[in-house]
């Protein structure tokens, strides 16, 4: 990390176990200051930078903000992109001391799951089997049972995750209302590239065409949000019809486009929902979703509007 002279650069505390992370922690829990947690996987850009903005500003003055780096083994399928997953540590730090991160928290996998796989994992019940849980069965659970750990070692007051992963976000929530949890949940709006495509750590796959190709996502979403007004019927027919158009000669193989509710069921007639979709690029799978309002004579121009946050 290069720090020029005269710059007040705040540097994290780096800390690998339970033990030393409590220890970090120690002094704010003492000043009654609050602890909000940003788990992430690494691999960090501008979307994790908005969610570590977002923990300082909901977790007021004397908090620390927690940012934590695992690259979850639980949470991937056989044959789904564990070991090629990118892990970039140095320049996560760079980023958290930029953003002034108290306390990064990246533990090993023997640390985490000290016994191999836990006995004991979360099952995230019927809307863990829909949209990502169609095509990856196991991985909500993984992601739960994880999460869940986070919140035991960490034991924050308020976690921020991001809308970009809405059903995930949704699944967090519900397990904090169903298991009484007692950390308050944040949901942060999607960042996008000025074209429209929402950050990722997996867009660092992507060569030149296949960014140019995977635009139709963010495209579809616009056109099924501008149709809005029309019904869902009319959101779900725009969004295919840019799939369709562009997708078919695009290499982009469409794995789900689904309108659900804001809780990720059944939609509305009319009101608040919830545009999702999946799709692969290359060997690239990217997910993506937008709020929308059915039936409204509203503009349904804006992006992500606050959706469950
Ligand atoms: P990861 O993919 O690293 O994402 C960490 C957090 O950043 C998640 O809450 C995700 O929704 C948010 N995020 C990613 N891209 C974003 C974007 N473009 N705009 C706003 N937020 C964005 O999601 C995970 O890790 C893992 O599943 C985790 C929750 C850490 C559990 O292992």
């Amino acid at each position: 990390m290069s720090i020029s002279p005269g710059t007040a650069v705040h540097l994290p505390v780096v800390v690998r176990t339970p033990a030393d992370l409590n220890e970090a922690l120690a002094p704010t829990r003492a000043g009654g200051g609050r602890v909000a947690l940003v788990p992430t996987m690494g691999a960090l850009h501008g979307g994790h930078t908005a969610l570590i903005r977002a923990a300082r500003t909901e977790a007021g003055p004397g908090a620390a903000v927690v940012v934590s780096v695992f690259v979850n083994p639980l949470q991937f399928g056989a044959g789904e992109d564990l070991s090629r997953y990118p892990r970039t540590f140095d320049a996560d730090l760079e980023l958290c001391a930029a953003e002034g991160v108290d306390v990064v928290f990246a533990p090993s996998v023997d640390e985490v799951y000290p016994g191999g796989e836990p006995r004991v994992t979360i099952d995230p019940g019927p809307a863990g089997r829909i949209l990502e849980g169609n095509s990856r069965p196991t991985h909500f659970r993984g992601l739960l049972t994880v999460v869940a750990k986070l919140f035991g070692l960490v034991r924050p007051d308020l976690a921020v995750f991001g809308q970009k992963d809405y059903q995930q976000l949704v699944l967090i929530r519900r397990m904090v209302e169903d298991l009484c949890m007692g950390v308050a949940v944040v949901g942060a709006e999607t960042v996008r590239e000025d074209g429209g495509l929402a950050l990722s750590s997996r867009n660092r796959f992507l060569d030149a065409e296949q960014r140019r190709h995977a635009l139709v996502l963010s495209r579809a979403l616009a056109a099924g949000r501008e149709a809005a007004a029309h019904g869902g019927e009319h959101a779900l027919a725009a969004a295919r019809a840019v799939l369709r158009d562009q997708g078919r000669y695009g290499g982009v193989d469409v794995d789900y486009l689904e309108l659900t509710s804001p809780e990720l069921g059944e939609p509305p007639e009319a009101g608040d929902a919830r545009l999702l979709l999946a799709a692969r690029v290359g060997t690239t799978r990217l997910i993506d979703n937008t709020a929308l309002v059915l039936g409204s004579n509203g503009s349904n121009g804006s992006d992500d509007r606050a959706g469950s946050s």
